[in-house]
């Protein structure tokens, strides 16, 4: 339960915690986000986070609302207060509020900054992972920027509400050459008949996960090799094991695809094992 946010320098009660009704991400969807793991009360990645977030603001040209410094004291504080200590942290960062006008505001307005900390139920996650998820295939309707971690994200509400109704737990985003994007929330994976893991390369069309990086060197220092490049569902409904990788999912286990049984129809080996070393390589902050 979040009890506190962070809302523009105040931490306030959730019932008390509001934007202007004229914010620009409300009108415009013209801000950018983070969420990072919270384990042991601690930020997870935390480094590599607020370098994309940083990149974000750039792109848009969004001036930075603070230095990396207050950043660090303000995630840490709503952890505190709101007593996480296995979750998220969200963050938010808008161009401000203003009268509505498509154009950036002439006059300098100050960021909006909205900060909260959530609790994840004990175990809940290693309880999913044991069983492995579902995923439904749609086709990728997005803008040609998903690089950008900005809070666009209807079109993928409305897949991971259709992947929903058939039970399934993530959408994989599919681009109109029949290639596998992304999960709407996290990276796709598969490792393929010949046990080589395959993730799409990055460009614009991806965000490129923090998790998804971290696994990379988790599959660095174990000697194995990644492969970076786009997969077809047919590739990916043949695939040995499949997964996706995001801060709340961390490595989950892709045990469907439109309801077609991966591998064995069980999470796949390599897959759990990549989740339980997943956390001796990330970041683990300091208090
Ligand atoms: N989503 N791709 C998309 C489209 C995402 O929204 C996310 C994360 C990822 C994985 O990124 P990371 O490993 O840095 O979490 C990939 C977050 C968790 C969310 O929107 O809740």
């Amino acid at each position: 339960m979040t009890r506190v946010v962070y809302v523009n320098g105040r931490y306030l009660p959730y019932a008390e915690a509001h934007v202007h009704a004229e914010d620009r991400g409300f009108q415009f969807a013209d801000a950018v986000y983070e969420v990072c793991e919270v384990l042991g009360g601690c930020l997870v990645d935390e480094t590599r986070h607020m370098r994309r977030l940083a990149r974000s603001l750039e792109e848009l040209k969004i001036a930075a609302p603070m230095t990396a410094g207050a950043w660090s004291l303000v995630l840490r504080e709503i952890i505190r207060r709101n007593r996480v200590s296995n979750g998220l942290v969200y963050l938010q960062v808008s161009r401000g509020a203003g009268r509505r006008d498509f154009n950036f505001p002439v006059a300098q307005v100050r960021p909006t900054v909205v900060c909260l900390a959530r609790s994840s139920a004990a175990g809940k996650g290693d309880s999913a992972a044991s069983k492995g998820i579902g995923v439904k295939t749609m086709p990728d309707i997005r803008w040609g920027r998903c690089d950008i971690k900005t809070v666009m994200l209807l079109p993928a509400v409305l897949a991971k509400e259709a992947a929903r109704a058939e039970a399934a737990k993530e959408a994989w985003l599919v681009d109109a050459h029949g290639f596998v994007t992304e999960g709407a929330s996290s990276n796709a994976w598969i490792v393929d008949r010949d046990g080589r893991l395959i993730t799409r390369q990055i460009d614009n069309a991806i965000l490129r996960g923090v998790t998804r990086t971290t696994l990379i060197d988790v599959l660095q220092r174990q000697g194995l090799k990644v492969v970076e490049r786009p997969f077809t569902v047919e590739e990916a409904k043949a695939a040995r094991e499949a997964f996706v990788t995001s801060a709340t999912n961390v490595v989950m286990p892709v045990v469907s695809i439109d309801g077609q049984p991966i591998g064995n129809g069980f999470p796949g080996l390599l897959t759990l094992k990549l989740r339980a070393d997943f956390h001796a390589v990330a970041e683990i902050a300091e208090d």
